[in-house]
């Protein structure tokens, strides 16, 4: 097996509920269904790898608990490699409260991340030989930010390509964003980020200049039911959406970006990449759950060659 792809991020456990409509503030609804399994975009986007048939390591930390104890026999059940998924013996495991909203299936969602925003400078420096050997190092801003900035700088030492999906948005100091190698918001968070409201394809692009003027070697922005935009600064080219039937999109930019950087790490080239990640995006919708939800490398390939002969 060759170089594995590292995920530096968070484990919470989804809390989910199913109503019609989303509770406006001040108002109870009643809710059709209710679930709880593992969660948080690190571990949703390491899953999503580890379906489409990457070598993936998840580094992450979770409390010694019973929501702990979710994450563990989650990975156990997936096959997935538990040897960094660290324990804090202090802090509880996080948790993320979801609503969907079964007409639209569209979400809202508040983290608290909990023991993942704690991983401490010793924690980080027992994952260096890990990080050093990694092909792929991707992270998000789930977990604590001086962590984030440590484990960039040994990526960037070691000559690893570095993926920052920046969700959710957050303030990103310019020296780290210039150490990044390909950054993945969506449009909500690119327009955060940059202060252009991204609704087409000059939108992304300009949203994607204000990027690459900062040090971004490459640029993707997923645009919901417009699609996904990728540029490396020469070419430019907006994916349409694929059609399917969205049923919850809890987590379609964790699939994506799991999608994404598999197809990074077989050698495939961003534009290429950018249709793995649309494909494992669109599939992961059409199932309810996070996790649950990823779709299998065999389901992903199919997708890919019915609708663009790759
Ligand atoms: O991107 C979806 C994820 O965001 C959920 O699994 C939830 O845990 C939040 O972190």
């Amino acid at each position: 097996m060759g170089k594995p792809i590292v995920v530096f991020g968070s484990f919470v456990v989804d809390l989910t509920s199913r109503s019609k409509g989303l509770p406006l503030p001040g108002q109870t609804l009643l809710g059709s269904s209710f679930k709880l399994g593992a969660g948080g975009k690190g571990s949703n986007q390491a899953v999503a790898a580890h379906r489409a048939g990457a070598n993936v390591t998840l580094v992450t930390k979770i409390g010694s608990d019973v929501f702990g104890q979710v994450a563990m026999d989650f990975y156990r059940a997936e096959g997935m490699n538990t040897d960094y998924i660290l324990r804090d013996s202090e802090r509880e495991t996080g948790v993320a409260l979801i609503m969907v909203d079964e007409q639209s299936a569209q979400n809202e969602i508040v983290v608290v991340s909990g023991a993942c925003a704690h991983i401490t400078p010793e924690d980080v420096e027992r994952c260096r030989p890990l990080i050093e050997g990694a092909s792929i190092l991707l992270l998000q801003h789930e977990i604590n930010f001086d962590a984030q900035y440590r484990v960039i700088d040994i990526a960037r030492a070691a000559g690893v390509k570095i993926v920052l999906n920046p969700a959710p948005a957050a303030e990103i100091p310019a020296e780290v964003l210039s150490k990044i190698d390909i950054v993945t918001p969506n449009e909500t968070e690119a327009q955060a980020l940059t202060g252009v409201e991204v609704g087409n394809l000059e939108d992304a692009k300009r949203a994607a200049k204000v990027f690459l003027d900062r040090g971004v070697k490459n640029v993707v922005i997923t645009m919901g039911a417009l699609g996904s935009f990728a540029t490396d600064g020469v070419r430019s080219e907006l994916l349409p959406r694929l059609n399917v039937n969205a049923i919850d999109t809890t987590g379609a930019g964790d699939a994506f970006n799991g999608g994404f950087v598999m197809a990074l790490s077989e050698g495939r080239d961003l534009f290429q990449a950018l249709r793995y990640g649309n494909a494992t995006g669109a599939l992961s919708v059409t199932k309810l759950g996070t996790a649950p939800s990823m779709p299998s490398r065999a389901e992903i390939d199919r997708m890919v060659r019915e609708n663009y002969g790759l």
